[in-house]
This record gives C-alpha cells, sequence and structure tokens, in this order.
C-alpha cells in the first residue's frame, strides 16, 4: 500500500513544494450492496492505474477513497436484514474492502463516511455556508406514515400510478415501474406505507437548501475555466452544461432521517444531512483519517491536484453540487481539476443492476479462479467509455 513504510507502520504522504502534488479520488460505493464490475471498472479501478502512473511518474500523489455508508438506502437495507444501519455498514465495508484487495487497488486509505471525521467536516463546512447566508429555510410536504411514526422516503411508499393511461397498482413513490414516468409520491393514488401497509398522511416539513441561484456566478466561473484548463472528459462537460442549462434551483440539503450526519442547528437538531451533501465530503474527512494535516491536500489549491473518477450518473454531484458547497464556505479549497467518467458497463444484453441482481458481482469473480491481472487487463480493456 503506502511506499514509505517504516517501523512505526506508515508514514504519510503531504503535498512537497515544487512537486506535482496529486490527489485522486474514486466514487464512494454506497455501502448497501456488493459492487459489481461496472462499479470496479467505473471507478475504483480506473482511479488506481491513474494513480498507479502518477507514482511511476515520480509525482507525489495519494489515492483517496471509501464507503458511503448513510441515508435511506442502507435504512431500507438494515430493516430488509433485520439489523442496525450500523451493522449493515460494518457488513458491507468489509466485504468492498475485500474485493478492492483482491483486485489489487492501490488505495493510499480506504475509509467510510459513518465516522466521527465526517461529522465534524460536514458540520464546519455547514456552519461557514450558514455564516455565509448561502442556505434558506423551506416547508414541504411529505407523506408520514402514523404507525411507524416517520416520513416515508419515496421508495417507501407505493401506490397506483396517477397516469390514467398507466393506473399500475404498485408504482413507487419516485417512479412507476410500469410506465417508467418519474412522480413525486404525494401524487399516487391511494398510497401505502411498504413497511406496514397502512395509508400515510400528508405532512409539512421543514427543510434547509443551499441557494444554488445565488451562488451561480462563482460556479459558472469555476467550471468555464477549469472544464477547460483542467481535464474533463466529453461526457463530464456534456452532463455538467446539461444542468446548467434547465437553470439552477435551491437544492434540499437535510432529510426526515434518523441515519445520516446529524444538522447542527436548533430548529433541524431532529435532522441528518442529505447523503448526496455528505458523500462528497467523505473524501475530505477520510483523508483527515489518513492524515492529521489533511488541509494540506484540500485547502492548498495553488499546490494540489486534485483528479476525480466516477461513473455518468455521479457526475452533477461533483461538478455542480460538491464544487458549490465548498465555493460557499469562502474558503481557499483544492476544487476538482480532472474529472474522468465511465459510461455504464453491459451485462449480455442489459445493464448491470445491483437492485435487480443482474451483472457479475466482485464475489463471484473471486470464484473464477481467474487471476485478478487478466480481470483487471479485460475490464481497462473495455473500459465504457464515451
Ligand atoms: O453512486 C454511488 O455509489 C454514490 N455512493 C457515489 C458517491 S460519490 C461521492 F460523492 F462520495
Ligand atoms: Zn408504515
Amino acid at each position: 500500500m503506502g511506499d514509505e513504510a517504516d517501523a512505526g507502520g506508515r508514514a504519510e504522504k503531504l503535498p512537497i513544494q515544487g512537486k506535482r502534488n496529486i490527489l485522486i479520488t474514486s466514487a464512494l460505493p454506497y455501502v448497501n450492496n456488493v459492487p459489481h464490475l461496472g462499479n470496479i471498472i467505473g471507478s475504483v479501478l480506473s482511479a488506481d492505474v491513474f494513480s498507479r502512473y502518477c507514482r511511476l511518474r515520480g509525482y507525489n500523489a495519494i489515492y483517496i477513497c471509501g464507503t458511503d455508508e448513510y441515508g435511506t438506502a442502507t435504512e431500507t437495507k438494515a430493516m430488509e436484514e433485520n439489523c442496525s444501519p450500523q451493522q449493515i455498514c460494518d457488513k458491507y465495508h468489509t466485504i468492498h474492502k475485500e474485493v478492492y484487495n483482491w483486485f489489487n487497488i492501490s488505495f493510499d486509505e480506504f475509509g467510510r463516511t459513518s465516522t466521527l471525521q465526517q461529522t465534524e467536516v460536514c458540520h464546519a463546512i455547514f456552519k461557514k455556508l450558514m455564516e455565509n447566508n448561502w442556505l434558506s429555510e423551506n416547508t414541504m410536504q411529505q407523506l408520514y406514515c402514523d404507525t411507524c411514526e416517520r416520513f416515508l422516503a419515496d421508495r417507501l411508499v407505493e401506490g397506483i400510478c396517477p397516469f390514467p393511461d398507466c393506473n399500475y397498482d404498485s408504482a413507487r413513490g419516485d417512479q412507476c415501474e410500469n410506465c417508467a414516468k418519474l412522480l413525486n409520491p404525494t401524487e399516487l393514488k391511494e398510497p401505502r406505507c411498504k413497511v406496514c401497509q397502512t395509508s400515510p398522511r400528508v405532512r409539512d416539513t421543514d427543510h434547509l437548501f443551499l441557494e444554488l441561484p445565488l451562488l451561480k456566478d462563482k460556479l459558472e466561473d469555476y467550471i468555464n475555466n477549469m472544464s477547460v484548463s483542467g481535464s474533463w472528459s466529453q461526457n463530464a462537460i456534456q452532463a455538467t452544461y446539461a444542468w446548467l442549462k434547465e437553470g439552477l434551483r435551491p437544492r434540499c440539503i437535510t432529510r426526515d432521517l434518523k441515519w445520516g450526519v446529524p444538522v447542527p442547528h436548533e430548529k433541524f437538531k431532529d435532522k441528518v444531512f442529505y447523503v448526496w451533501f455528505d458523500a462528497p465530503i467523505g473524501y475530505v474527512s477520510i483523508t483527515s483519517c489518513y492524515t492529521p494535516n489533511w488541509e494540506k491536500w484540500w485547502k492548498n489549491p495553488e499546490n494540489v491536484e486534485l483528479y476525480q473518477f466516477m461513473g455518468k450518473d455521479n457526475v452533477p454531484f461533483h461538478t455542480v453540487m460538491f464544487p458549490s458547497t465548498l465555493l460557499g464556505t469562502g474558503e481557499n479549497w483544492t476544487l476538482m481539476k480532472g474529472i474522468s467518467v465511465t459510461e455504464y458497463l453491459n451485462y449480455e444484453a442489459g445493464k448491470f443492476s445491483k437492485s435487480k441482481g443482474v451483472g457479475v458481482f466482485g464475489n463471484d469473480v473471486k470464484e473464477t479462479n481467474i487471476p485478478a491481472e487478466v480481470w483487471r487487463y479485460y475490464l481497462l480493456t473495455n473500459r465504457p467509455e464515451d
């Protein structure tokens, strides 16, 4: 793993004046499932190859990754497996670690987001955003289950599809699987809680929003400059401008859940941050587990180049949301310079899908007795690029 192991363990790498200092990340995989080949080529393996290349060139590079552990998906999985969210995270964190280890992925740190460090970094960033007035409050209507005593995440509600030509009776709160149309859970006819089958009611709930429209100029300056001077893949540029074109709207950054980073604000103290608000902050907090001098990597744009690897669906969170969060603090953060994006990897005729169990999963691969090197080579030569 680390290069300069000494008697006391691993020596941390810090930016060195006059050298190319390269901070590499790959998207933090959700912890609620076993990784499949699409995840592996899509982010960790591609970032691994880039990290190895950088080290061979004599650049001073570190590669950071870890599991993305908070949010509804984990809570739901915990219910399914009849255990606590923490137990789910512990179990799947270990599975992810073993799979990547088998693939010889050369992380400098492979961490996780359910840590104290994550809470600390999130809170520090949140406080700056508050101080700088980039956050607003708004009331939303959401479905609440009186039996379960909680607000229901979109996927935890089912009902009749509101589109008259469909009328499917098991449409999910976020999308109808029959007609594929996107929905709001409050639009479902005869909604029912997926857990207890009783009918939820509409209830007001207050949330905090990041005021993207107010941050627009700062954000566009960053994107226009960096997408040209840095290295952004074509598909990343396209997805980003498509988002900007639709117009920036305030983004809700809080959720009525328990399993997440608590919101340090009297009025919102029973809520947690939205998982897509805290996940990218995970890159920072995992670096802070690697070295107490993490700010030398993350608050040092003059001397550090940040390269991020991910699958296509993650792009706007890394080119719009996360940069806006960091710019909003008014601090001197190392913003992403290079982004490399893969398309979806296909399995026979269709897409890989974790939820549908279609594809080849990390743990199956081990059992083929085909060496990791062969898998690495195969995946890299078939890397789904634009
Ligand atoms: O798509 C995913 O698997 C997300 N967990 C990626 C998060 S990337 C980063 F922001 F942490
Ligand atoms: Zn219920």
